[in-house]
C-alpha cells in the first residue's frame, strides 16, 4: 500500500473511500515527496488514472492558492451524503487544519452533478459586479474529475445554496 494512502481511507474490502484523491493528493504534497513516482505510485494505489490523479493534485493546488474570501462550498445534500460525503469533509477539514490551510467552507444543499458525488467546489469569490471572479469549478469524488463551470455570468442567487441561508426556499432532504 502506498504511503499516502492510510488504511483509514480504505472501506473494509480494501477500496479508496470517496475523496480519497484528494486527501492523497494534500498528504503527497505536505509531505514534501510530490515526484512523479510517488504520483504514478499513488494513483495505481487509488486505483485511478494518473491523469485524475493530477486533476485531484491540481484542484488541491486551486484551493491552497485561493485568495481570500475564496470558499469551499462542501455538498450536503442527499445523494453526497449517501455516498459519504460527511466523512470525506471532515478528513478534508482536519487535513486542512493539520497543515495550517485555511479556507472558508460553507456547507451548500446541491451541486448538480449528484451522481458523481461527494462533490466540492471552489468559489474564488465575487467581483464588485457581484459575478464569480473565476470559473468555479467542483471536484467530483467519484469519477476524479474537476468540472469548471464557465458560465461566471451566474447571479449568485442561482445557487449554490448554504443550507444555514435563510431566504432560501425550503428544500428536502
Ligand atoms: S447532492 Fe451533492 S451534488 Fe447534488
Amino acid at each position: 500500500m502506498s504511503e499516502e494512502l492510510p488504511e483509514a481511507w480504505c472501506d473494509e474490502e480494501g477500496r479508496p473511500v470517496p475523496g480519497a484523491p484528494l486527501l492523497a493528493a494534500h498528504r503527497l504534497r505536505t509531505s514534501g515527496r510530490d515526484t512523479v513516482e510517488r504520483r504514478e505510485e499513488t494513483a495505481a494505489a487509488l486505483g485511478v488514472s494518473r491523469g485524475e490523479f493530477d486533476a485531484a493534485c491540481a484542484f488541491l493546488d486551486a484551493m491552497t492558492s485561493a485568495p481570500g474570501g475564496a470558499e469551499l462550498k462542501i455538498c450536503t445534500g442527499v445523494s453526497c451524503r449517501f455516498e459519504g460525503a460527511e466523512a470525506f469533509h471532515s478528513r478534508l477539514k482536519d487535513a486542512f487544519a493539520a497543515s495550517g490551510t485555511s479556507l472558508r467552507c460553507v456547507a451548500v444543499h446541491c451541486l448538480d452533478h449528484c451522481l458523481e458525488g461527494p462533490n466540492v467546489r471552489l468559489d474564488l469569490g465575487l467581483t464588485e459586479s457581484g459575478r464569480s471572479a473565476a470559473p468555479p469549478q467542483t471536484f467530483c469524488s467519484k469519477s476524479c474529475q474537476v468540472v469548471v463551470d464557465e458560465r461566471t455570468w451566474r447571479p449568485p442567487e442561482a445557487g449554490p445554496r448554504p443550507v444555514n441561508d435563510p431566504d432560501a426556499p425550503p428544500v428536502l432532504t
